[in-house]
C-alpha cells in the first residue's frame, strides 16, 4: 500500500513494514522512519525532524532558512555541495565543471506498474511503485527515485534514474541504488565474504562512527564480498529481535557502505561500484542504476532472510522453471575432469540412473582440443575422439537410459590457444600495451562489443541444438583484468557496467529463445551468486568447495540472503578435493539436502555400502523434495560461533518440516542434549521421527571385538573388510509425538550420545566429528 499524504508524506506499507518519507519545505527528501508496521494517519509531525535555531560550525542550505543543516537530518538521496558532509548517493560533474548540485522535489505519482529498468534485470509481480520526481534546474536534470512495494514479503525495492535534460553532457561519477538514513542505535552490520572454495562467510561489523564499506571491483559480483548485507539492532538473533537486509539486482562490481555520521544517524547505500565509473550522459539520455533490496524484520535474522526468500522465489527468479522441482543431477567433473570418453561417461550415466538420479551432466572437456585448461574455449566444436557419436547421440543414449542429459559451457571467455582468438585477437579484453593477465590461462571476451555479443548469443545457440539438452551449466572462472575495449567508440569509464549490459543482453536472448532449459549458473562456484544472475538463471553451484563440514559454513552463510531454491549443493567423494577432510556418505548427503541435491563423484567407483545408502538418500530426497527446496527455511544456532547449529525447513502450512542437526567436533561426555524447534503450528501435533542413515562397522573400530570370542584383525582380514561392506548399522531411532508448542518450547530430549561405557545398537546417537542427522515432522494424521 502506499499512502501520499498532505504535506508530501509518503508512506509506504507491506504486510509487517512501514517506510515513511517527505519532501521537506526546502525541496529535499527527509527519510522518517523505516521499521515495524504502523498505522497510517493523517498527520506525521510527530516523526518530522526538529530543527529551531540550527548551528554553529554548519553550512545551512540557505540563508532563507539557517535552522536547517542537510548534515543533521536523515535524507533519501543526497549530493555534494549544500552542507551535507557524509558520503552522497550521486556524485556528478557538468559541463561547466561543477560538481555541486541541488535537487528539489517536484512531483510524486503512484502506479500500478513498475518502471523498466533500461538494459537492466529487475524484479517483477504485484507491485505498487511510488516514483519522486527532483530537479536541478541549474544542472538542467531530473532525478528520478524509485519505490516498489512487495506486500507480501515485506520488501521495498528501490532505484534511481537521471535524466540530462540540459543541452551538454553530464558526467556520472557515482549514482548509488539507494540510500537510506536510519536514526541514532546500535547497529551491526553483516556481511558475507570469502574467497573461491570459501565464499559468503559471516563476518559482524558493529558500526561506529565512519563509514564501514565492502564491494567488488573483480567486473563480477565476487566471491570476495556479496552484495547481500543485512544490519541488525543491538542484540538481534536469529530468532528475535529488529534487523534490517538489503540486495542489489546486479552482478558486477557493486558497492555498499553504512556511515555512521558525527550526529550518530547511520547511512545505509548501495549501487555501482565507483571506481573507474565515468558515464557521460548525452543530452536527452537518461541512466538507471540497478535496483536496490530492501527488507525490514522484527522477528530476528530468520525473519529477514525469509523475507529475502519469498522475495527471490516469487519475484526474481521467473520462467518455466519458477517454484518447480529440480531434477536430481550427477555431474561428472570430480569423477573424470578433463579425462573421459564417452564409454565412461554412459558408465557414470547408467549407475547415477541405477542410483535414482534424473539428469546426467556433461562438464568440461568436451569441445575443440580441450584436455586440460589450456586451450579451447572459444571453439565450442564437439571432440570427435572423445565422443565421437557427438552432443546429439550422447544425449540420446543418456535419455534412452531415462535421464536427461545437460551440458557446461563458458561462453564469455577465449583461451589464446584457441580459433576464435587466431580470427579475433581484439575480441578479448586486453590493452594495447600490456602483455595481458591471464586467469586460468584464459581471457575474458569484450562484452561492450556488439558483435562479441551477437557472435556469442550465436554461438550458443548452436550448441544448445546439439542434441536435446535440458540443462545447461554457464561457467565463467575468472575476474577481469586489463580493462580496455578496442571498439571504436569505448570509453573506459563505462567499461565495467557496459560489460555487464552485455552479459544481461546475452542472457536475456538465450533464455528466451531456450525458455525450458534449466539454466545452472556458476563462476568457480559462487563467485557470481547474486540477483542479476537468477533473473535469467534460476540455481546457481555455491561453490567449488564440496566438504560437507566447509558447506555448512558456506550454506549458512548463503542462507541469509538467499532461498536453498537457488543453491545447488552435491555429494562428493571423500577426501574432500578442497581441504582433504574425511566425512562419512550420509552426512554429505544430509548437508545437501538442504537444497537442490546431486551428486558429482565417480558413482561407478562407490563402495556397495556407498551405494546402498545413496539409493536410500534418494528415495528419501524424492519423497521429500518439495519441502526441502521449497520450503520455508530458518537457522537454529550460528555454526559461525557455536559447535552445533541446526537448519530447518518448513512447509508454508506447517504440516512438515524437516531439521538438519549438525555438529562440528564431538565432545566426549558432554552430556545430553534437547532439540528446539521454530516456525511450527503450536496447535498442531507433529510425529517425529529420525532419517534412518546407515554407519558401517569401520566408524566403531575395535568395539567391534568387544562381544567377539575371536578378534578380528582389522588391518589384514578379508572377512573384517567383507563385514564393514555387507554389514549396515542403522542410527538411533527416534519416534514421538509432540505437540508444536512444546517443540518450540521445550524442544524434545534426544538419545543419550554414544559414551565409551556402553554402546547399545539403535540406542546410541554416535555423532562422529562433522556429523549430523535429520528429523522429520509430519503433523499427526487424526
Ligand atoms: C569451474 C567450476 C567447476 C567445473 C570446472 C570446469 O571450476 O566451478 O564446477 O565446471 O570449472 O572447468
Amino acid at each position: 500500500m502506499i499512502y501520499c499524504n498532505k504535506d508530501n508524506v509518503f508512506h509506504l506499507q507491506t504486510k509487517d513494514t512501514s517506510y515513511i518519507l517527505r519532501a521537506l519545505p526546502s525541496g529535499q527528501l527527509e527519510s522518517m522512519y523505516y521499521g515495524k508496521r504502523i498505522r497510517n494517519r493523517d498527520d506525521f509531525t510527530f516523526l518530522y525532524d526538529k530543527h529551531e535555531c540550527g548551528y554553529s560550525n554548519a553550512s545551512p542550505r540557505s540563508q532563507k532558512d539557517t535552522s536547517l543543516s542537510l548534515d543533521h537530518i536523515a535524507l533519501e538521496y543526497s549530493a555534494y555541495g549544500k552542507g551535507d558532509y557524509r558520503l552522497p548517493a550521486m556524485d556528478v560533474l557538468a559541463a561547466d565543471d561543477n560538481f555541486t548540485t541541488d535537487f528539489l522535489f517536484s512531483t510524486a505519482t503512484v502506479s500500478d506498474y513498475k518502471p523498466e529498468l533500461h538494459g537492466l534485470p529487475s524484479s517483477y509481480g504485484e507491485s505498487k511503485t511510488l516514483t519522486v520526481i527532483l530537479e536541478d534546474k541549474i544542472l538542467g536534470a531530473e532525478l528520478q527515485l524509485f519505490y516498489t512495494v512487495f506486500e507480501d514479503c515485506n520488501v521495498i525495492t528501490r532505484a534511481a534514474r537521471l535524466l540530462n535534460k540540459s543541452k551538454n553532457p553530464i558526467h556520472i561519477k557515482e549514482l548509488m541504488s539507494m540510500q537510506l538514513d536510519l536514526q541514532r542505535g546500535d547497529y551491526t552490520m553483516l556481511t558475507f565474504d570469502g574467497a573461491w572454495i570459501r565464499e559468503r562467510y559471516k563476518h559482524e561489523h558493529k558500526l561506529l562512527p565512519g563509514v564501514t564499506s565492502f564491494g567488488s571491483i573483480s567486473g563480477a559480483s565476487s566471491n570476495r564480498h556479496n552484495p547481500f548485507f543485512a544490519v541488525k539492532v543491538g542484540s538481534c538473533d536469529e530468532l528475535q529481535g529488529e534487523c534490517y537486509g538489503f540486495n542489489l539486482v546486479y552482478s558486477g562490481n557493486h558497492i555498499a557502505r553504512a556511515e555512521v555520521s558525527t550526529h550518530g544517524l547511520l547511512r545505509i547505500q548501495n549501487g555501482i561500484n565507483p571506481f573507474e565509473f565515468d558515464w557521460l550522459l548525452e543530452p536527452d539520455k537518461s541512466f538507471d542504476t540497478p535496483e536496490s533490496v530492501l527488507t525490514f524484520s522484527d522477528k530476528g535474522l530468520n525473519g529477514m532472510s525469509q523475507n529475502m526468500h519469498l522475495f527471490v522465489k516469487e519475484h526474481i527468479v521467473r520462467g518455466f522453471w519458477k517454484n518447480k522441482e529440480r531434477p536430481i543431477l550427477v555431474n561428472n567433473w570430480e569423477a573424470t575432469y578433463f579425462n573421459f570418453n564417452e564409454k565412461k561417461i554412459l558408465g557414470i550415466a547408467q549407475e547415477a540412473k541405477d542410483l535414482g538420479a534424473e539428469l546426467f551432466v556433461l562438464d568440461d572437456g568436451w569441445f575443440g582440443k580441450r584436455n586440460n585448461d589450456k586451450c579451447s574455449l572459444g571453439d565450442w566444436v564437439v571432440n570427435k575422439k572423445k565422443l565421437p557419436s557427438g552432443i546429439d547421440g550422447l544425449a540420446k543414449k543418456i535419455n534412452a537410459m531415462g535421464l536427461k542429459f545437460g551440458l557446461w559451457v563458458e561462453p564469455e571467455m577465449v583461451s589464446p590457444d584457441s580459433d576464435l582468438y587466431r580470427a579475433h585477437p581484439n575480441w578479448a579484453i586486453k590493452t594495447d600495451t600490456y602483455e595481458p593477465t591471464q586467469g586460468r590461462n584464459q581471457l575474458v571476451l569484450d562484452l561492450t562489443n556488439p558483435d562479441v555479443v551477437e557472435y556469442i548469443i550465436n554461438a550458443m545457440t548452436d550448441v544448445f541444438r546439439y542434441g536435446h539438452i535440458e540443462y545447461i551449466k554457464w561457467d565463467y572462472n575468472r575476474q577481469l583484468s586489463d580493462v580496455f575495449s578496442h571498439r571504436k567508440d569505448a570509453r573506459s569509464g563505462e567499461f565495467f557496467h557496459r560489460f555487464i549490459l552485455g552479459l544481461y543482453e546475452i542472457w536475456g536472448a538465450l533464455t528466451e529463445k531456450f525458455p525450458e532449459i534449466l539454466f545452472e549458473s556458476c563462476s568457480s562456484g559462487g563467485n557470481r551468486f547474486d540477483l542479476g544472475s537468477f533473473c535469467y538463471l534460476p540455481q546457481c553451484w555455491t561453490s567449488d568447495d564440496t566438504d560437507p563440514l566447509e558447506r555448512i559454513y558456506i550454506q549458512s552463510g548463503t542462507s541469509y540472503g538467499y532461498p536453498q531454491s537457488v543453491m545447488t549443493m552435491h555429494v562428493a567423494c571423500t577426501p574432500s578435493f578442497a581441504c582433504l577432510r574425511q566425512s562419512g556418505i550420509e552426512h554429505r548427503f544430509n548437508v545437501s539436502a538442504f537444497g537442490l541435491l546431486g551428486y558429482e563423484l565417480d558413482v561407478t567407483t562407490l563402495s556397495k555400502f556407498d551405494k546402498a545408502a545413496v539409493k536410500k538418500q534418494i528415495e528419501f530426497y524424492k519423497q521429500h523434495r518439495r519441502l526441502l527446496q521449497f520450503g520455508e527455511f530458518s537457522r537454529i544456532g550460528d555454526f559461525f560461533t557455536d559447535n552445533i547449529c541446526k537448519w530447518q525447513i518448513t512447509s508454508p502450512d506447517k504440516s512438515e518440516s524437516m531439521m538438519g542437526y549438525f555438529i562440528n567436533r564431538t565432545i566426549p561426555n558432554w552430556g545430553n542434549d534437547v532439540i528446539r524447534f521454530t516456525d511450527l503450528d503450536a496447535e498442531k501435533d507433529y510425529d517425529i521421527s529420525t532419517r534412518v542413515q546407515l554407519f558401517s562397522i569401520r566408524n566403531i573400530g575395535e568395539i567391534i571385538n568387544t562381544p567377539l570370542p575371536k578378534k578380528i584383525d582389522l588391518e589384514e582380514s578379508k572377512l573384517y573388510d567383507f563385514l564393514a561392506e555387507t554389514v549396515k548399522l542403522r542410527c538411533e531411532k527416534e519416534n514421538y509425538t509432540i505437540g508444536g508448542d512444546a517443540l518450540m518450547a521445550s524442544g524434545f530430549k534426544p538419545h543419550q550420545p554414544f559414551v565409551l561405557s556402553g554402546y547399545k545398537p539403535g540406542v546410541s546417537r554416535i555423532l562422529l566429528d562433522t556429523d549430523s542427522r535429520m528429523y522429520y515432522l509430519k503433523e499427526k494424521s487424526e
